[in-house]
């Protein structure tokens, strides 16, 4: 990305003042104390206008974009924020909390930008966008086992300064490697040693936050109430965390990445519903995982559509072993040595991203770019009983939609260490209750409106049709898959608990309680606040 330094922003911002609607409200002479106050609360040796974007600024549009992860929120009539600071130390992130406070600003906060709904980087009332894109350092200590990494870096950054050091060494985070760290182990962060290790959020260890007063703290400072919060309690409530301490995890010098695909015409309806009697009582050391494809991209050359299920393994050991355990847990899933791989573990995370069997270098880990952008949706569901063989059908039939551009269904089996650890450890509620967790996604590239709609339709007829068969009382949803269906908010005004409620009890089952009780002592205010963040009382 090309960062065009913006020295003549400060003089040159007040021209885009009275042009921005958002800015209607507020005064020239407020926005000129804006800046005035940045700049007094930054240090003379890390000038804060280095890293501030306007409008008016070249650059405004491409360091917005960049990071953008979701093209439902990249239109023109998108709101955009008055300004964007993309930190170089920690000190522009104070200045940036203490100005808007003082300011009646909002905040956004992006690492990744990944979030499904946007709120890293769109709200409807002024806001600025810090953008930790510049705090992206990884520090790995081999002999204690522990990494610090400041929440703008990737998974993939993450993951390629372990491999740097060690192939025996691993972290327990999400398969996708551009997901930013920041938002990722706030709402919890999974990936395929979920069953040995737990998520992301189980195996941090000591955090640099920001609060809504501009205060830095570390996991002793903050107390233990908050780090309990910050681990999985999902991004955007609690303050800007900068940095966190993680627990690196043991692993063989040899994995194994396999997957085999079956369709239709095949066994994958029954392999489909033997494999929920199966997955989560594996050995912790196998994930074995379910993606199911449909939509026009499965249609084949005679216009048929073929949705496929590809099961999908990491297995933290060597070929023959799995093969010769799944041949006795699994023995229906056939699999062979040819379906497998064996790698180290960090050539295995470009595997699982991928889908290369070779693996020649690791520099696409650092590649912060995914190969697709496109308008995305997600849902997700926890199952506790197996779904009946004719549900797994009808989900089939509604994969074969071919007015549909990709629609796809992950199921991620839980058991192992995720059943180990109390519900009540960290924010992320979802344990020992649950078979397997499903996430709903459909993806676009057509701009229009109907597409937006035909998509969204899609996904919600899929979501309603599986009511029956999901977790209930509530309907339990994955933080880190936000989806603004499930539950009231209001994009101009505070959330009340109540309203709150319906989707944080959803997102954090009896958590929700002790989450309300620390925002309402860390961030009375609410200052930290999104369309689903956690309300104070
Ligand atoms: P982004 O920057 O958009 O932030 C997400 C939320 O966290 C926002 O509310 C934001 O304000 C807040 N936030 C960000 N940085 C913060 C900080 N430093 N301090 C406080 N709040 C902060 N999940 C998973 O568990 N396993 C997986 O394998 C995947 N795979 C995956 C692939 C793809 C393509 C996508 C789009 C998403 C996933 N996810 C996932 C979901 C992912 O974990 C989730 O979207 C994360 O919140 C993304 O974190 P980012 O930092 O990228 O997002």
């Amino acid at each position: 990305m090309k960062y065009t330094s913006p020295l003549i922003l400060l003089s040159l911002v007040l021209i885009v003042v009275s042009s921005s609607p958002l800015w209607a409200s507020a005064s020239e002479q407020k926005y000129q104390h804006f800046l005035q106050c940045l700049l007094e609360h930054s240090l003379d040796n890390y000038p804060i206008s280095k890293v501030v974007y306007s409008p008016i600024n070249s650059s405004y549009s491409s360091v917005l974009d960049f990071s953008i992860r979701n093209l439902r929120f990249s239109k023109p009539q998108t709101p955009k924020p008055l300004l964007i600071i993309t930190p170089s130390h920690v000190s522009h992130i104070q200045a940036a909390v203490i100005c808007s406070k003082s300011h009646g600003l909002q905040i956004r906060t992006r690492s990744g930008g990944h979030d499904f709904e946007g709120l890293s980087y769109v709200a409807y009332l002024p806001f600025i966008i810090v953008d930790l894109i510049n705090l992206r350092s990884v520090t790995i200590d081999v002999e204690n086992s522990t990494a610090w990494v400041q929440s703008g870096a990737t998974l993939g950054e993450l993951y390629y300064r372990i491999g740097e050091k060690s192939r025996t060494l691993a972290f327990p985070a999400g398969v996708c490697p551009t997901v930013g760290v920041g938002g990722h182990f706030s709402g919890g962060g999974y990936g395929f040693m979920l069953r040995k290790f737990g998520l992301a959020a189980d195996n941090v260890i000591d955090a640099y936050l920001v609060d809504a007063n501009g205060k830095v703290h570390d996991r002793e400072s903050m107390g233990e109430d908050l780090f309990w919060a910050i681990r999985g309690g999902g991004g955007g409530s609690f303050g800007i965390v900068v940095a966190w301490k993680v627990k690196l995890v043991p692993v063989p010098a040899t994995v194994t990445s396999c997957s085999t695909h079956r369709n239709l015409e095949g066994d994958a309806i029954k392999l489909v519903h033997q494999w929920q009697y199966v997955a989560n009582k594996l050995d912790e050391n196998l994930f074995l995982g379910i993606l199911l494809t449909g939509g026009n991209i499965t249609t084949t050359q005679e216009g048929i559509a073929d949705p496929t299920a590809t099961f999908f393994i990491l297995f933290l050991g060597k070929v023959d072993e799995l093969v010769a355990t799944l041949s006795t847990t699994f023995p229906e899933l056939s699999l062979m040595k040819q379906d497998c791989v064996e790698t180290s573990w960090i050539e295995s995370t470009l595997i699982a991203a991928t889908g290369v069997q070779i693996v020649e270098s690791l520099e696409p880990l650092l590649n912060r770019t995914p190969p697709t952008i496109e308008s995305t949706k997600i849902k997700s569901d926890y199952i506790k009983e197996p779904i009946p063989e004719a549900t797994i059908e009808g989900i089939f039939q509604r994969l074969k939609a071919q007015d549909i551009a990709t629609s796809q269904l992950i199921f991620v089996p839980y058991g192992g260490r995720m059943s180990q650890i109390s519900e009540s450890e960290t924010p992320f509620s979802h344990r020992a209750a649950n078979l397997y967790k499903i996430g709903y996604i459909v993806g676009w590239k057509e701009q229009s409106l109907n597409a937006k709609k035909r998509h969204i339709s899609w996904i919600r007829e899929v979501y309603e049709y599986m009511t029956p068969f999901v977790s209930k009382s509530p309907r339990s949803a994955y933080a880190n898959y936000r989806d603004l269906d499930i539950g009231a908010n209001n994009k101009y005004r505070k959330t009340s608990v109540k309203q709150a409620s319906v989707w944080g009890l959803k997102y954090f089952g009896n958590n929700f309680k002790r989450l309300v009780y620390v925002k309402t002592k860390v961030d009375p205010y609410d200052f930290f606040r999104h369309e689903q963040s956690i309300p104070a009382l």
